[in-house]
């Protein structure tokens, strides 16, 4: 092995990721006095949050009366039951406050004729539980989150927060069940760094690049997550995969489902309004689960569009120029550069593509992470806490509703902020790190730098991503699973003859791309075998075979741990948290879920 020496830093909080809940907590963390840094892979305003298109869902009740219960609601049924109801109260509680908190920081949202934050309707949101489409979601045009990124790493400048830039951590530093710190590696001059803390917050995004058709920006590969399996914890629920269904055919670019909110609607080959066969209440603005299900049967049954019947087209043409124009820009540009059509004259073909990441690192509605420890379902690591889409608190349950993302984002990232502040002091001694402990991180990155293999890392990552493309899509089956299964684990072998021809450290993408496929054969793998055991069908697992939800044997999370030498994947469960934080509200029990 080469010789290597790292850099060391110590702080008391170091975040890993700065999109919109690593933004969120490091600015709270500094805001509190604790110093800190944040590490990021890309430089911060570049981080997946900026793609963020339709809102940031709160029940201001600026369009008309809303209620947080009403909002909490939705995302109950949303979730197919399968969220945790104290973590989703809390969420729709302190939804309104953050979005205010955004405002004042100068998030240039959209507004009303009389000067407040517009809100829009999404899929699922509805008024009075459950009665009608309801206009919750707070919009900046159709680009809310990049509007929240740049006001936000605004005021992490401002507050002190010390930034990483385009450094890429490897692995977490461990010892005896306790996280102590984070080792990355300086893309522009090649040095290796330890970065020690009191806690080390994970927000790290999703890993749709798993797939080969996805929103997801090239950058989200899961390394939180991937950094969490080797650290020999779990991950939950990864078997649930959300689908948007208006990725622009061929291209993946998400088309908002604002555009829907602001009345698009979509047909199939005979200009029928299928949707409304599907979910007759709400129609368009059906869960995403539903309506990618739906766009998958129409074309199935042979009323897909375009020459291959593979699609569906998504209509705007309807819609008043100025609306498009005033709410929607950024996508009537999308649609004129990625398929080639003008949105005031013509449809969009668009198809359901893989947009975000259910499942993830356990946490509890404090941000900590958890684990199933024998009897006790949520044992705390300490020294641990993960935001936004690399965890899974659980608020998103087995399906997640639009523009509850952003919210997600910054709801937990200052619930992190504000229990690091209460547990964490200011400039504590921390004990010094042995090298022993970052002696594995060393050899990891060092076996990849150097490898010497015949199949190229973008030839097992294009495999990975067809196998998890047609095996583990909208809809599945044992067979296709099973056929994940064993497709994974052959790709999961194949990484001993993995071919690596640049071994610098400078700028090496070469190495950065081995490095990020093999945090996504892990998480691919947890994916496949989840679905696998996983018996019934809720929110966006959707099994041919066994098409009914189960509450009697699968009302519970899944915990997946993976062993990365020999590829296999262990499993468990956690309890789903029926009951609620407070008095003043009751637990919602679960019935059909029927728009
Ligand atoms: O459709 C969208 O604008 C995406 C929003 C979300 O995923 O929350």
């Amino acid at each position: 092995m080469a010789s290597y020496e790292f850099i060391d830093h110590k702080f008391d909080v170091v975040v890993v990721g700065a999109g919109g809940s690593g933004l969120r907590a490091a600015l709270g963390c500094a805001q509190a006095g604790l110093r800190t840094a944040c590490v990021s892979k890309v430089f911060p305003t570049r981080s997946h949050t900026v793609a963020a298109q339709g809102g940031i869902s709160a029940s201001l009740g600026n369009m008309s009366q809303d209620d947080w219960r009403w909002h909490m609601y939705d995302t109950v049924k949303g979730t197919d039951w399968l969220g945790d109801q104290d973590a989703i109260e809390y969420l729709c509680r302190n939804a309104p406050a953050a979005v205010y908190e955004l405002e004042h920081w100068g998030v240039p949202f959209s507004r009303t004729e009389d000067g407040k934050i517009y809100q829009r309707a999404f899929g699922g949101m509805t008024s009075n539980y459950g009665e009608a489409p309801f206009q919750r979601t707070c919009a900046a045009a159709d680009r809310t989150g990049h509007a929240m990124l740049h006001t936000m790493y605004g005021q992490s400048l401002a507050n002190n927060t010390e930034f990483f830039i385009e450094y890429f951590a490897l692995d977490l530093i461990m010892e005896d069940g306790v996280c102590r710190g984070v080792t990355a590696w300086k893309l522009d001059d090649g040095t290796l760094h330890r970065f020690q803390a009191q806690m080390v917050i994970l927000a790290t995004g999703g890993y749709g690049r798993a797939y080969f058709s996805c929103t997801s920006a090239h950058t989200c590969t899961g390394d939180g997550n991937a950094m969490v399996l080797r650290a020999g914890l779990p991950l939950q629920d990864m078997e649930f995969v959300q689908f948007h269904p208006t990725g622009i055919y061929g291209a993946g670019c998400l088309i908002t489902e604002g555009a829907r909110g602001e009345g698009g609607y979509l047909t199939n080959s005979e200009g029928e309004r299928f949707m409304e066969r599907y979910a007759p209440s709400v129609k368009d603005l059906a869960p995403r689960d539903m309506v990618s299900r739906a766009m998958t049967i129409e074309i199935r049954e042979g009323r897909g569009v375009g020459p291959g019947k593979d699609h569906i087209f998504l209509h705007l043409d309807h819609l008043d120029p100025k609306v498009l124009h005033q709410r929607l820009p950024g996508i009537s540009e999308s649609a004129r550069v990625f398929s080639g059509v003008d949105v005031t004259k013509a449809p969009i073909p668009v198809l359901p593509t893989v947009h975000y990441n259910m499942g993830g690192i356990p946490t509890n509605f404090y941000s900590e992470v958890v684990t199933r420890d024998g009897d006790n379902p949520d044992s705390v690591i300490p020294g641990l806490m993960a935001v936004g889409e690399a965890a899974c608190v659980s608020v998103h349950g087995a399906n997640r509703l639009g523009s509850n993302s952003l919210i997600d984002l910054v709801v937990f990232g200052r619930s992190a902020a504000l229990r690091a502040a209460d547990i964490l002091t200011p400039g504590a001694k921390q004990p010094d790190l042995k090298p022993a402990q970052t002696d594995a991180h060393l050899a990891r990155f060092d076996r990849l730098r150097h490898a010497k293999g015949a199949t190229p890392t973008a030839q097992l990552r294009l495999d990975m991503q067809k196998a998890m493309q047609e095996d583990a899509a909208v809809f599945r089956t044992g067979e296709s699973l099973a056929s994940g299964v064993a497709r994974l684990d052959k790709i999961h072998g194949q990484r001993t003859d993995i071919q690596v021809t640049d071994r610098g450290m400078i700028w090496n993408t070469d190495l950065i791309e081995t490095l990020e496929f093999d945090n996504l054969i892990g998480q691919a793998a947890v994916t496949v075998n989840g679905a696998l055991n996983r018996t019934e069908s809720r929110g966006a697992h959707a099994r041919e075979d066994y098409p009914d939800r189960d509450d009697e044997n699968w009302m519970k999370h899944t915990l997946t741990w993976f062993d990365d030498a020999t590829g296999k994947v262990k499993l468990d469960d956690r309890p789903v948290h029926s009951f609620t934080l407070s008095n003043d509200i009751a637990y919602i029990p679960p019935k059909a879920r029927v728009y």
